[in-house]
């Protein structure tokens, strides 16, 4: 999740721009750069770390010129150094890019073969040379752009300079935002809407499929294939502080709405959806070695943790191989078992969790073969691993993690397709049923969170003085109800504990009565039946009962107070829909509470210690 800006006009360019990405350092801050038209050439500067290290950059040799394109990154392919910085120059061709081309190694070999250098491990460096070689057949940049593209599969938000057309920038978009804001005698683009706020309010959105050719006084639309777009600019009245979150109150609201376009994101290219399978190269093992694993053991924190437990179900009942999964600062406390054949699965967003990071290294070092599920590329968990299947969810800003979350589960569902089917333990039809059912769940996903954001957000409000609060679930909505009782702990510091349902009689039913709402997680699963009597247990000692269920499930809607319908889907995918209003119950609460939403006390983002 990267953040463009550009710039055209009659100011020095370099000063707008980065005015413009430091409103977009939100969007992902491991290097940055800038590409201006200078005199003759376009010039460029990139650095490594946070924008103050172009900044010292520029001041060492600044950049004069009035129009410019600027970039914020947060990588996917290729780690954060200055050669993988973007804006990527090929000839005269320069350009930044926010998204994740698909097609990239295929088009990688293409280029090579066709005899270009290519200097860095991105993928945006492949859409400059792609340009390039289309002008250098003698096209204008508009063109080249437009005929490029028409050889990119993924999501992509660019912005092209070319030394040879020095009054313009061309810009396109498919999946990944992009604005365009219109001044007087200037003309502006960017991720987003809070880099501009300060120079204009009037803004064009591009819609997916469309480009434009951004001068100082006009700016043209035409789709990727060449017709002409007619659209009106709207006028913008956010302040910036309320822009850079999108409108919503605070990050985590954001990040909570994020979801479906990071699951998107977290699949793209992975899916399989011609074979019933997953493209699996980033997981770093052969088919054979697919077929030796012993026993996976998945290593985690917190709500990783909550993820792996999610895992484990999939890596059973889809590849039929023993696992277990630990809480990785117990793991260390202890001599683990730990075999060659084992395959150690580390699960961390921020790839830097010390407690995570010294269990890994503690596996590895007894001979288990390493693999990260991580979401910040290039840390320190994915340097040690022996391969990272990384989640593609953004940065995550909010400290109580929601989309990161959803996206550990997916990677976690797609190893374990890919896994059964190299063993033979899942068969076509039943991987193809699951591939087209995660093709499926960013728009699943986006239903149920406007579905149900009022009547949660109406729950929250009745029960916010509650002071204990039960999460209950079998199966995989067990770790759902860990994961609710965490998201509520962590923000509205409200007692909150989560229980396998079957759990209950042994001990945990004491706490029960008419003060006490219980959240029963009870879509219809092989466990339905079994969650329905524990619902009745509950309801019996008086609790109030919120049910989760499938849409339509009426001996849910018979014995619960309240009810939060989700779509039905297959067993497999109702974590991704349950998680959503527990998620939104949370952050209700806190918000109702006044507390701290995105830097709840005590808590840290990354934990480093141990
Ligand atoms: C809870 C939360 C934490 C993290 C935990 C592990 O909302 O965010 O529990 O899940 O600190 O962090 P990572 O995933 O970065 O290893």
């Amino acid at each position: 999740m990267c953040g463009i800006v550009g710039y055209v006009g009659s100011a020095s360019s370099a000063p707008i721009l980065i005015d413009g990405l430091r409103r977009l350092e939100y969007r992902g801050y491991d290097s940055a750069g800038l590409a201006v038209h200078g005199s003759r050439a376009i010039e460029v500067r990139r650095a490594v770390g946070k924008l103050r290290n172009l900044e010292a950059a520029l001041a060492e040799r600044p950049l004069d010129g009035h129009v410019g394109i600027g970039h914020t990154r947060w990588a996917t392919h290729g780690r954060p150094s200055e050669v993988n910085a973007h804006p990527h120059v090929a000839g005269p061709i320069a350009v930044v890019h926010n998204g994740i081309i698909e097609n990239h190694l295929e088009l990688r070999r293409r280029l090579v073969a066709a005899g270009c250098t290519i200097a860095s491990d991105t993928d945006t460096e492949l859409v400059a040379h792609l340009v390039h070689l289309e002008v250098e057949r003698g096209k204008d940049l508009e063109s080249a752009v437009r005929a490029a593209l028409g050889e990119v599969r993924g999501a992509y938000a660019i912005a092209v300079l070319s030394s040879r057309e020095p009054d313009r920038i061309v810009v396109a978009k498919a999946s990944s935002p992009l604005v365009v804001g219109l001044g007087d005698g200037e003309n502006f683009c960017a991720s987003d809407i809070p880099a501009l706020l300060p120079y204009t309010k009037r803004m064009l959105f591009l819609e997916d499929g469309e480009m434009a050719v951004i001068e100082a006084g006009a700016v043209q639309v035409t789709t990727i294939a060449g017709k002409p777009v007619e659209r009106a600019p709207r006028v913008i009245d956010w302040s910036p502080v309320m822009a850079e979150k999108a409108g919503y109150k605070h990050f985590m609201l954001k990040e909570i709405f994020e979801q479906p376009r990071a699951l998107e994101d977290t699949l793209r290219g992975r899916l399989d959806r011609e074979n019933g399978d997953i493209h699996g190269h980033e997981i770093g093992l052969s088919d054979a070695d697919a077929r030796a694993i012993d026993r996976v053991v998945l290593l985690a924190c917190g709500t990783s943790h909550h993820a792996a437990l999610a895992g484990r179900y999939f890596i059973e009942a889809l590849a039929k191989v023993s696992t277990s999964v630990e809480i990785a600062s117990e793991f260390r406390g202890r001599d683990a078992v730990i075999r060659p054949g084992d395959l150690v699965i580390a699960v961390s967003q921020s790839g830097e969790t010390l407690d995570t990071l010294i269990a890994a290294k503690e596996a590895k070092a007894k001979g288990a073969k390493v693999l990260s599920i991580v979401n910040v590329i290039d840390s320190a968990i994915p340097r040690m691993s022996d391969a990272t299947f990384y989640t593609h969810a953004g940065p995550e800003i909010g400290v109580a993690s929601t989309k990161c979350f959803s996206t550990q589960v997916a990677n976690l569902l797609m190893f374990s397709i890919w896994l059964g089917r190299r063993r033979d333990t899942l068969s076509p039809a039943r991987a193809a049923e699951l591939v087209e059912g995660l093709a499926r769940l960013p728009q699943t996903m986006k239903d149920v969170l406007s579905g149900t954001r009022q009547l949660v957000a109406n729950l929250a409000r009745r029960y916010v003085d509650a002071r204990d609060v039960l999460f209950l679930g079998r199966g995989l909505s067990f770790p759902i109800a860990l994961e609710g009782a965490l998201k509520l702990k962590e923000i509205s510091y409200v007692h909150a504990e989560g229980y396998a349902a079957g759990e209950m009689k042994h001990g945990p039913i004491a706490l029960i009565d008419n003060r006490v709402p219980v959240f029963v997680l009870l879509p219809k699963d092989s466990h339905h039946e079994r969650s329905l009597s524990n619902l009745q247990e509950a309801k019996a000692r008086e609790a109030i009962v919120i049910g989760i269920a499938t849409e339509g499930d009426e001996q849910a809607r018979t014995v619960s107070d309240d009810l939060v319908e989700v779509p039905d889907i297959a067993e497999e995918l109702t974590p991704f829909l349950t998680v959503l209003p527990l998620q939104l119950y949370a952050y209700y609460v806190a918000d109702f509470k006044g507390t701290d939403v995105d830097q709840p006390r005590n808590l840290a983002k990354t934990v480093t210690v141990e």
